[in-house]
C-alpha cells in the first residue's frame, strides 16, 4: 500500500490532499469532518482585515452571546476573536496542520495580523493577496512590489512558514515567483479563483457572481505548476479545478506538493477526500509506485521531452488539432 506521506511548507502531511480555504474549514465542525475525511491539512478561511477594525464590538458580542469556540463561525466577517478561537480550537483538537488565511489591507495591518495568528497556534500563513488594480498610472511593477513588500514585511514579523496564494495575472510568473522566494515566502498557491462580478442586465446592476469550478480550470495551475517545478526551493500547491483524482495525479506529475480542494468539497461534502484517496493510494499501487514523491515533477517542464509543450510552440498544434477533429 502506498503512503501517502508529504512534505508541504516543511510540514509533514499525511497525504497531499489539503482541503482549501472556504466555509467548510470555518467551523470546528467542518474542520473535524474534514480530518476524519482524511485531510493532509487544512486552510482556513481568510481573516479579512476589514474586519479587524471592528474588533472590539466583536469581542464585546461574542462575550455577551456567550458563544464558545465550538459555535463560532470565522471567516467573512465573523471577526477577529472568532477567528482567533476557531484557529485555538483548531489547534487543540485536531491533530493534522492548521494553515491561518490572512488578506490584508495595510502593511501595518498585514504584520500585526500575522504575527497574531502565529502566536495563537497556526502551523503556516497563507497570504491571500487579492489586489485589483484599476489605475492606469500604476505599472506591473508597481503591483509587484506591492506583494513582495507584503511577504517582506509579513517575513519579518512572522517566524511560521508562508505560502502566497497568488493570482495567475502576472506578465512573467516564473520571476515573481523567485522574487517572492526572496521576499521569504516558502510556498505558493497556484491559484486563487477571483469572482468576477457580473452585469444584470435587467436592473442594471453589477452583481456578485460566484460558481463552483470544474476540472478543466485545472490546465492554468497545472502549466505553471510544471513551468516552476524544480526551479525555486518552495513548496507547490494547486488550486483551482482539482475534483477528481485524476486531477489530483496531474498535479503531482506537474510538480505540486499538495493538490487542495474547495469546489469539490462543497459540492460533494468532506468525504470525498477518503474517496479521492483511496483512489490516489490504488492508481499508485497499480502503477508501482511507492509515494506520491515518486512521481511528483515526472512531468514537469524540465523532464519532459518537450519542453516547448508548456509555451507557445504548442499554440499551432492545438489549434491545428482541433481543426483536423471539426
Ligand atoms: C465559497 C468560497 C469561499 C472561499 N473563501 C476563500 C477565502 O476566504 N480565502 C481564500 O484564499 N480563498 C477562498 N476561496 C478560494 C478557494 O480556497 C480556492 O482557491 C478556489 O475555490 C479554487 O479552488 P477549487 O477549484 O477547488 O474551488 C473560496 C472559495 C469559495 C468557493
Amino acid at each position: 500500500m502506498a503512503d501517502l506521506r508529504t512534505r508541504y511548507l516543511g510540514l509533514e502531511l499525511r497525504s497531499p490532499l489539503v482541503a482549501s480555504s472556504s466555509p467548510l474549514t470555518g467551523t470546528l465542525d467542518g474542520l473535524k469532518r474534514l480530518e476524519a475525511a482524511g485531510a493532509g491539512a487544512v486552510v482556513l478561511p481568510s481573516l479579512f482585515e476589514e474586519d479587524l477594525t471592528e474588533e472590539s464590538r466583536e469581542v464585546d458580542a461574542l462575550l455577551a452571546s456567550g458563544a464558545t469556540g465550538d459555535e463560532a463561525r470565522a471567516g467573512y466577517g465573523a471577526g477577529a476573536a472568532a477567528y482567533l478561537a476557531l484557529l485555538e480550537r483548531a489547534k487543540t483538537t485536531l491533530s493534522i496542520p492548521v494553515i491561518a488565511s490572512l488578506n490584508g489591507v495595510s502593511r501595518g495591518g498585514w504584520v500585526r495580523h500575522a504575527a497574531r495568528l502565529e502566536q495563537a497556534g497556526a502551523d503556516a500563513l497563507e497570504l491571500n493577496i487579492y489586489y485589483v488594480s484599476s489605475s492606469p498610472g500604476q505599472s506591473g511593477s508597481e503591483v509587484e512590489w506591492r506583494y513582495l513588500d507584503i511577504v517582506g514585511s509579513v517575513r519579518q514579523a512572522a517566524d511560521i512558514p508562508l505560502a502566497v496564494k497568488l493570482s495567475p495575472y502576472f506578465s512573467s510568473i516564473t520571476n515573481m515567483a523567485g522574487q517572492l522566494v526572496e521576499a521569504g515566502a516558502n510556498g505558493l498557491v497556484l491559484f486563487n479563483r477571483f469572482y468576477q462580478p457580473d452585469l444584470d442586465v435587467e436592473t442594471l446592476e453589477v452583481v456578485p457572481s460566484l460558481e463552483l469550478s470544474t476540472s478543466t480550470e485545472l490546465r492554468l495551475p497545472l502549466r505553471w505548476i510544471a513551468i516552476l517545478h524544480g526551479r525555486h526551493r518552495i513548496s507547490l500547491a494547486a488550486s483551482t479545478g482539482v475534483h477528481a483524482v485524476e486531477d489530483v495525479i496531474k498535479a503531482l506529475l506537474a510538480g505540486a506538493d499538495v493538490a487542495m480542494m474547495t469546489s469539490a468539497l462543497l459540492r460533494h461534502g468532506p468525504d470525498h477526500l477518503s474517496q479521492v484517496e483511496a483512489q490516489l493510494a490504488g492508481w499508485l499501487d497499480r502503477h508501482g509506485y511507492g509515494s506520491p514523491g515518486e512521481v511528483r515533477g515526472k512531468l514537469s517542464q524540465r523532464s519532459v521531452r518537450d519542453p516547448a509543450a508548456f509555451e507557445r510552440a504548442n499554440y499551432l498544434k492545438v489549434l491545428a488539432s482541433h481543426r483536423e477533429r471539426g
